[in-house]
This record gives structure tokens, sequence and C-alpha cells, in this order.
């Protein structure tokens, strides 16, 4: 076996030294911007509750919205994508026959049966504002069964 030339060990020793400085001095990279939680009040949940026993019982079980597979797929999507898919697709019998009030309230019922915290600000009709609101469930955290 050749020995390696001075000239290629040396930028080879180089890049060593760069990789571990790397690794040790810049452990704590910039935090990844914050999504901003989902807002609503336990009033409006409680509305959106008595929406979703009027309209939404009579074809889903409060499980289908809040049971693992739901976690999974809406984990980390906005609020407002919830809401849109809502608001458009359903009651599957007659799309959109809600006021968009009731959507928004049957949103923040969903969010709570899906253990995010209620607080003292209603899931206001803003897109911009939902848009940035992400659906952060942990796993396990279904109220509903
Ligand atoms: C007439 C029956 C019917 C009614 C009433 C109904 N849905 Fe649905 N819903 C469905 C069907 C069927 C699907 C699955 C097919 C599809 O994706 O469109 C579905 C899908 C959904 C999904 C997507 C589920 C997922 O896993 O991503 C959500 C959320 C949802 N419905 C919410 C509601 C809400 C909230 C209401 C009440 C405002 C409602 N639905 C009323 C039949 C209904």
């Amino acid at each position: 076996m050749r020995t390696m030339s001075v000239r290629r060990f040396i930028p080879v020793c180089m890049f060593a030294v760069t990789l571990a400085g790397r690794a040790v001095f810049s452990a704590p990279q910039t935090p990844a911007p914050a999504a901003d939680a989902v807002t609503f009040t336990e009033e409006q949940a409680t509305r959106g509750g008595e929406v979703f026993s009027g309209v939404c019982l009579e074809c889903h079980a409060r499980k289908d919205v809040s049971d693992a597979e739901f976690k999974g797929k809406w984990r980390g999507q906005s609020v407002f994508a919830l809401l849109d898919r809502i608001s458009s697709t359903m009651p599957e019998s007659n799309p959109g026959s809600l006021s968009r009030k009731q959507y928004l309230d049957v949103s923040a019922y969903i969010a709570k049966l899906n253990g995010l915290a209620a607080g003292t600000v209603e899931l206001p009709d803003d897109e911009a504002t939902l848009k940035k609101q992400i659906l952060a469930f942990a796993p396990g955290t279904s109220v509903a069964r």
C-alpha cells in the first residue's frame, strides 16, 4: 500500500477537524419557527359539540374524528385545512349547508376531542391566522371513544 502524500493528508485532516468542530461547537441550531397553537374556547367547543351531535353524528362516531388514524392524518396540518375540508365536503349529504360559525365551532370541538387545550380566544374566522395554527396532536390524547 502506498502511503498518503502529505499534500493529500493535510486537507483530509482539516476536513476531519472541521466536522468535529461543527458537531461539538454548533450544537444548538437555530430552532425552527414555532407553530401557532390552535385557539378556541370551551364555549365554542361546546357549541361545536352540539353541531356534531345534531349533524355529524348521523354518519360519524366521535372516534372517527379523534382516533389514532385521524390524528396521524391531520397532525401537523393547519386548522384551516381541516376547516376547509369540513366546510367544503361535510355534511356529505349537503356540503356547505352549515353557517361559517357552525363550521368554526365544530372544528373547535374536533380540536378539543383530540386533546388540544381550550383558552380565552375563539377560533377566528381569519384565513391567514387559521393557516398558521397547526394541529399539534399528541399521541393517545383522544377525549372521545
Ligand atoms: C351523510 C353522512 C355524513 C355526514 C352527515 C357527515 N359526514 Fe363527514 N364524512 C362522511 C364520509 C362518507 C366521509 C369519508 C368520505 C370522504 O372522505 O368524503 C367523511 C369524512 C369526513 C372527514 C374526513 C375524515 C378524515 O379521516 O380525514 C371529516 C373531518 C368529517 N367527515 C367531518 C364531518 C363533520 C364535522 C360533520 C358534521 C358537520 C360531518 N363530517 C358530517 C359522511 C358524513
